[in-house]
């Protein structure tokens, strides 16, 4: 399958990798492809197959396509890559809306956390693309590999308005290792507020551990 993934930073590059490694054609979505690809050189020698785009130019690539760009630009991607090369397509939106302009620990940016959420702002942009937020509350590596850790035994939270577009993305969840039973539905788009929100409880456990190998997992 053609996906187009949308940002070039470590996320964007684990999943370019694992998901040629699968079969799958690529195209990388930058703002300038020229001088990402110098940026990128060392990663290219080893991915040779994979494409670059602008954000535009991927997105019409893509017949799947996944956002993994920075939470604070996140608005101006979508736009760049453009309503009408995402319609009808399944958008899986992997981005946080964190406000790095303080240091770390980042912080929820306050007009897309609590009542909003980027998932959310990103369907009001995409009234015809089937947005599917998922994987955000863990770091990359787990989100391509969960058997990483734990047997692949702890939660992913999925939601979205299109009951067949999560399933269409429960099953690519499959192809990359996961398990159903830990995958969560939390039901329509507006449960991005919640998940997204994680990542501050997310961030003081990194800080706590030293290291992104960890995960959450649900008891009942
Ligand atoms: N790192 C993780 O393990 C992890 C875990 C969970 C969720 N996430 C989320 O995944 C997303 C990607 O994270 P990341 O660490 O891979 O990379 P990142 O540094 O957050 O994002 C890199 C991408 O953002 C684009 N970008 C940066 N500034 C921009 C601007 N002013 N205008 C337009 N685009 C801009 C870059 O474009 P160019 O290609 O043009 O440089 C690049 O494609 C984030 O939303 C993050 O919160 C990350």
């Amino acid at each position: 399958m053609n996906i187009a993934i949308l940002g070039t930073g470590g996320v964007g590059q684990a999943f370019a990798t694992r998901l040629q490694g699968l079969g799958h054609d690529i195209m990388l979505g930058t703002r300038e492809v020229q001088s990402t690809k110098t940026r990128l050189a060392d990663f290219i020698s080893k991915n040779p197959e994979v494409k670059f785009g602008t954000f535009t130019e991927a997105a019409a690539f893509g017949e799947l396509v996944i956002h993994v760009s920075k939470g604070a630009t996140a608005v101006e991607v979508i736009k760049s890559a453009g309503e009408k090369n995402l319609r009808g397509k399944v958008l899986i939106d992997i981005t946080n809306p964190l406000d790095f302009s303080k240091g770390m620990p980042p912080s929820l940016i306050p007009e897309l956390s609590n009542t909003n959420s980027l998932g959310e702002e990103t369907q009001r942009l995409l009234p015809n693309t089937k947005v599917v937020k998922t994987l955000n509350t863990m770091w990359n590596g787990l989100m391509i590999n969960p058997s990483l850790i734990n047997n692949g035994d702890h939660v992913n939270y999925i939601c979205g308005n299109d009951a067949d577009a999560k399933n269409t993305v429960k099953k690519f969840l499959n192809e990359l290792g996961w398990k159903n039973e830990s995958l969560l539905d939390l039901g329509d788009i507006t449960a991005a507020r919640a998940t997204e929100a994680t990542l501050p409880i997310w961030l003081r456990v990194y800080g706590a551990k030293q290291s992104g190998a960890f995960n959450f997992k649900i008891v009942s």
